[in-house]
């Protein structure tokens, strides 16, 4: 990996537009804000920086050959997550099988393009998304799961280790139907407490990162249950004095469409990160985007609703001062994940990010700098 940093470079020479231009990128256009490449023009990252935060999206691996993707992601991000690349599924899909190349290309991307770079996930505490050989081991003893936790998080953790500022240690244990953790054949050994392990060997092996227990539980109607689950598991592991840091809240708005983010479900939410804000952690938006499955066919209006829910629910979480990233899960429609899933009875594409399939920004760019804009100073 590089060590000396693109960005640092240019931070030097000056700007946004010489950097573009140093990339040998053509900036397009990009909003009323301004061009990409003008004075008028100023990238997101810069924008949540000044403001004492961060912000980045997801890519996968394959995106790398997408040299316009990569454009508007070294223009707009200061942070990159991988989509897939770091899960547990793709480094170790068959016992002994290790495979770091897709999560080492896009660290290697970060590194190269003086992007930081945040872990996503040690380990996905759900059957669904662990592999096959994985959910049919049976740990004899606590101690047989304790060293597999010891020797993966340690060899994953420890890789990437300092460039990885920030791991979601645990990804969604949570049971949202019951609000119980998951079964995972970590949990059948170690009962609860393996969640807690995960936090102590990822600090262990990464020791200068902070952890975070990432779950997609939101303001969305029907997500109580999740709520009051992920608030009982953060506080037991505050207690048991896991080292965590943060709760990702993932920010993926799925079965509810952006003009149902009522006053009242906003009053529920706005409780929940009191709780969570109360326990003396940070949050970070980890998985920022919005499905359009319901909402009718016409571009205009499903841009201004997508827009005007942006603005709201990151008006509310920006508010927290103690909310410290943002990052987006994907940067342009095309890529997202959303167009496989929920699919639209309509078959037309989905606008879940920033950027449309063409490159352009749309209205939800211009809504995430402005709510950026309006944020409060955090340290
Ligand atoms: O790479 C294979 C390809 O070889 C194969 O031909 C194809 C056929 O299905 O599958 C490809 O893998 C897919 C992979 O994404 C890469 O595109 C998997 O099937 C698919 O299940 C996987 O989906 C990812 C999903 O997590 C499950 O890991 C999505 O891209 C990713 O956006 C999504 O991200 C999650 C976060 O990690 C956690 N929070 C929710 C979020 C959205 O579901």
């Amino acid at each position: 990996m590089t060590r000396f940093t693109r960005r640092q470079a240019l931070t030097l020479l000056g700007g946004s537009a010489v950097a573009a231009a140093c990339a040998g990128q053509t900036p397009g256009p990009v909003s009323p804000e301004g061009v990409a490449g003008t004075d008028a023009f100023v990238p997101l990252h810069e924008l949540a920086q000044a403001k004492g935060l961060r912000f980045g999206t997801a890519m996968s691996a394959g995106q790398l050959d997408d040299l316009r993707y990569l454009e508007i992601v070294r223009r707009e991000c200061g942070v990159l997550v991988a989509e897939n690349a770091h899960k547990l599924y793709t480094i170790l899909p068959q016992p002994d099988a290790w495979n770091f190349a897709p999560g080492d290309a896009l660290a290697d991307f970060a590194q190269d393009n003086g992007l930081g770079m945040r872990g996503h996930t040690l380990i996905w505490s759900h059957p669904r998304w662990l592999p096959d050989w994985l959910n049919e081991t049976e740990f004899a003893t606590a101690g047989e799961a304790e060293a597999f936790l010891d020797s993966y998080i340690g060899r994953v953790a420890g890789r990437y280790s300092p460039f990885i500022y920030s791991w979601d240690a645990i990804n969604e244990a949570v049971d949202p139907a019951t609000g119980e953790l998951r079964e995972t054949p970590f949990t059948r050994a170690m009962g609860p407490e393996a969640i807690d392990y995960a936090f102590f060997a990822a600090k262990e092996a990464a020791p200068g990162a902070t952890l975070a227990y990432n779950d997609y539980m939101s303001w969305e109607g029907g997500h109580e249950t999740h709520r009051t689950g992920v608030l009982r598991l953060l506080e037991r592991l505050i207690s048991n004095g896991a080292p965590i840091d943060a709760l990702g809240i993932q920010s993926h708005s799925n079965e509810d469409m952006p003009n149902e983010y009522t006053p009242e479900k906003q009053r529920a939410w706005r409780a929940f990160v009191d709780e969570v804000v109360g326990m003396g952690l940070d949050i970070y938006l980890t998985e920022f985007d919005v499905n359009d499955t319901d909402l009718g066919p016409d571009i205009e209006m499903r841009d201004r609703l997508i827009a005007s829910y942006t603005r709201d629910y990151l008006d509310l979480m920006l508010s927290y001062p103690q909310t410290k990233e943002l990052l987006a899960w994907g940067m342009v429609d095309k890529h997202s994940w959303l167009q496989g899933f929920m699919p639209r009875e309509d078959d037309v594409e989905k606008r879940p990010t920033l950027y449309d399939s063409n490159y352009q920004a749309k209205p939800m760019r211009e809504a995430v700098a402005a709510a950026l804009r309006a944020a409060p100073d955090r340290a």
